[in-house]
């Protein structure tokens, strides 16, 4: 455990120093769970957002674009549920003075049951090696069974206690499972309470006429109040999607773990309109299209897992998270929701307009189904910053920090390195440079010894450095250097974009799905 909080010190430590995120205000001694990213930070947050913009919308030609006013008429919010329903359970440790959520207290205790679990599912691997029926195990084994009938009667409690809005069976069953505050060990709690999420704030000048308003805290919504006017322009033939990325805000209980529970955050949310009755196909399809997107970025197959809601939210009708090995454990990155035709329906009621689709095949309106896939680009960018962090210990007995970010994301594609200030060296290496940029995000960088300047770019995650010497003069050749291997090949100036193209183009990662 140590070693994971180590790692993640490292992570945010590594952010900081390297120029990717710092703390919101931090003169003022920072904000708390509002960040700020910085010139890498920005690059690479901004390279997720096109990889996820050009697989959903470039490449499905059923799936437009949009981008959606934060502040939104507050009825909106009356009609999603969101000001009855969008609240989390809170619990505050009366020793520590710390608060909760209560259904997390719950969900982690159940973890530790799974991970109790898991640990003798792997003694057993190894014990009866190719003779192992992982299935027969798990139904078998008392101690197994036990842990998960235990865990799965834990959460499913939990779901019905807090479906049927009874807090007061929350708290008691955090009492019998004699749930203690991490902080402090103590379990003098609090009743549990209800907490909704959502930022207000005012429209207009005067304290009589301004209008109460929401900060909205899903992208989702604007998507759906411009259902209509997106099928009718846009002459959308179901099934079809409406794409969108943008800031959302949560007034969260518990923020923390750096940039995975913000205040102020950005989801990147597709909502696809299907007939009513085949939502359960395309739910099928976009779980499974969303998770090989993910895997298509390298990471590793093992870092993600589907985790199928027991607690469905006030829209679903069926939800799953896709959840990534973070430095602190698997938690949700991804979240994929049937989510019926409540929200359309609601909007038509509280707005009294139809949002409706006439189907010209079947000659008849109806109020489509919708699919929800919603990714946080803030989360993504912590699942792939903190996986690729990695520090080498190499053959000569030193070590280096390299931020192995799968090359498409990476802020800047190649850096530009004379070996020397002076021959004429830096003048080639700009040239080069100024070649390069029309195509690709590139640095030049002429201080310190070239092998410092290599393991700066590492740590920047730069997959190549390109370095001028005196043998450039006389046959424009260079060295590229990668990354990763720390390899290094003589190549022509002129073939420097086609090899750099060839590594960090969106086509040739995204092809991998
Ligand atoms: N429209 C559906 C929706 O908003 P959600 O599960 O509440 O569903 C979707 O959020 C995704 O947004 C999550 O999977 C997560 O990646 C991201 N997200 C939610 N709350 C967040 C927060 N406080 N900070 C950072 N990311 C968050």
């Amino acid at each position: 455990m140590a070693k994971q909080e180590d790692l993640f010190k490292n992570v945010v430590s590594h952010a900081k120093e390297y120029g990717f995120i710092f703390p919101s205000s931090e003169i003022y001694d920072g904000l708390s769970a509002v960040y700020d990213y910085a010139q890498n930070g920005v690059e690479l947050k901004k390279n997720i957002r096109d990889y996820w913009w050009k697989s959903m919308v470039q490449m499905h030609e059923n799936i437009v674009g949009l981008d959606a006013a934060i502040l939104m008429h507050p009825t909106t919010w009356k009609a999603s549920g969101h000001v009855d329903a969008f609240n989390d359970p809170l619990i505050d440790n009366k020793d520590s003075k710390k608060r909760y959520r209560a259904d997390v207290l719950i969900e982690d205790y159940a973890e530790k049951l799974n991970i109790k679990a898991q640990k003798e599912i792997e003694k057993a691997r190894v014990r009866f090696g190719d003779a192992f029926n992982e299935q027969e195990f798990i139904s078998t084994n008392p101690r197994v069974v036990e842990y998960l009938s235990k865990k799965n009667e834990i959460l499913a409690r939990m779901a019905k206690s807090l479906d049927a809005g009874d807090l007061d069976d929350v708290k008691l069953l955090i009492e019998e499972l004699e749930i203690a505050c991490p902080d402090s060990g103590s379990k003098n709690w609090t009743e549990v309470r209800q907490f909704n999420l959502m930022f207000g704030t005012k429209l207009g000048a005067s304290a009589d006429s301004a209008m109460d308003l929401y900060l909205r805290p899903e992208t989702a919504q604007g998507i759906f109040v411009n259902f209509l006017n997106v099928q009718k322009t846009g002459r959308m033939k179901i099934p079809f999607g409406i794409a969108q990325t943008g800031k959302a805000f949560r007034n969260e209980i518990v923020a923390r773990q750096f940039i995975f529970r913000m205040r102020e955050f950005e989801q990147m949310e597709m909502q696809f309109f299907v007939k009513p009755g085949e939502e359960m196909k395309w739910y099928e399809y976009w779980k499974t299209t969303r998770l090989n997107w993910h895997k298509s970025l390298g990471l590793g197959a093992e870092n993600y897992r589907f985790h199928d809601h027991e607690k469905l939210a006030h829209y679903a009708n069926a939800a799953a998270d896709i959840e990534f090995n973070f430095p602190f454990g698997f938690k949700e990155l991804e979240g994929i929701h049937s989510r019926t035709d409540f929200d359309l329906k609601a909007h038509e009621q509280f707005s009294g307009k139809k949002l409706q689709y006439f189907d010209t095949e079947e000659n008849k309106n109806y109020v489509p189904y919708v699919v929800e896939t919603s990714v946080g680009l803030d989360r993504m960018f912590l699942a792939v910053f903190s996986k690729a962090l990695q520090e080498e210990t190499l053959e000569d007995g030193s070590t280096r920090t390299v931020l192995r970010l799968p090359s498409v994301l990476a802020p800047t594609k190649a850096a530009i390195l004379p070996l020397v200030k002076k021959d004429g060296l830096p003048e080639i290496a700009k040239e080069i440079m100024e070649d390069l940029k029309w195509d690709f995000n590139v640095a030049y960088d002429e201080k310190d010894a070239v092998g410092r300047r290599y393991r700066r770019q590492d740590a920047l995650g730069t997959p190549f450095c390109i370095t001028v010497d005196h043998q450039t003069i006389e046959d424009k050749t260079v060295t590229i250097r990668h990354r990763d291997s720390m390899q290094q090949e003589r190549v022509a100036i002129a073939d420097l974009k086609n090899i750099i193209e060839n590594e960090v183009s969106v086509r040739n990662w995204l092809m991998k799905m």
